[in-house]
């Protein structure tokens, strides 16, 4: 089965009802092919009304982080119940900024994967090593740890795309080039076949984040383990519409 281009956006703690009008307008009347899957993922203050907006068929709308309990006395969380609630079809996790800033390690990521899919959300799973771990020459060893942890967990892959975003490439203006996000995806897609098995391997996407904007996007075409794109900064600019399109 083919695996189709998919472009997360990825707001992180940006935005405002103004701005995310402006993005969510350009996306209604942008040219976007059929066979693209789009998901916009806003801050959690604003889920419900970016849903309100969204317009093509394409484009869908994911959560940045969600709690490992359907409800009760866990302050400031959001649960997977709430966010399907507000029309979420996807959450983001493991995020690398969740596991430096809020201490996520690879069983609490791995327990929410399996929460947030068990009770029917897709999840868009971040993994990727620090500049230190590359040039320790370890980046292998730490993404299939990563990994390692979720297939533990988590058996049926179908509602998970795999995002890959080497921790040095997010927010640097430095994107990993492609032959090196191939090679990386490749093995990836590799160890996920010795795990899981062939077919699990082959359907599921992989994303590369980090740094990718309107001008590279299209750079990666040709690179076949690379699935699509989870966009941080570029998805608050008109040029998501570019990645969007990188591959026509
Ligand atoms: O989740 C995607 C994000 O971490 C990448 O950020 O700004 O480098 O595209 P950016």
């Amino acid at each position: 089965m083919a695996r189709t281009f998919f472009v997360g956006g990825n707001f992180k703690l940006n935005g405002s009802k103004t701005s995310i009008k402006e993005i969510v307008d350009r996306l209604n009347t942008a040219s976007i092919p059929e066979n693209v899957e789009v998901v916009i993922c806003p801050p959690a203050t604003y889920l419900d009304y970016t849903v309100s907006l969204v317009q093509k068929k394409q484009v869908s709308v994911g959560a940045q982080n969600t709690y490992v309990k359907a409800s009760g006395a866990y302050t400031g969380e959001n649960s997977v119940e709430q966010l399907k609630d507000v029309g979420a079809k996807w959450v983001i996790l493991g995020h690398s900024e969740r596991r430096e800033y809020f201490k996520e390690d690879d069983k609490f990521v791995a327990e929410k994967t399996k929460f947030a899919l068990d009770n029917g959300l897709g999840v868009i799973l971040c993994i990727g090593e620090t500049l230190e771990e590359k040039k320790a020459g370890v980046t292998l060893d730490v993404v299939k740890r990563q990994l390692d942890a979720v297939i533990a967990e988590v058996k049926d892959w179908t509602n998970v795309v795999i995002a890959y975003e080497p921790i040095w490439a997010i927010g640097s203006g430095l994107a990993a080039t492609p032959e090196d996000a191939q090679e990386i995806h490749a093995s990836i897609r590799k160890y996920l076949a010795s795990k899981l098995g062939d077919k699990v391997a082959e359907e599921t996407r992989i994303l590369y984040g980090g740094s990718a904007n309107g001008k590279n996007a299209v750079t990666f075409k040709d690179k076949a383990d690379v699935d699509g794109f989870l966009v941080g900064g570029a998805s608050l600019k008109p040029e998501f519409v570019d990645i969007i399109n990188s591959r026509n």
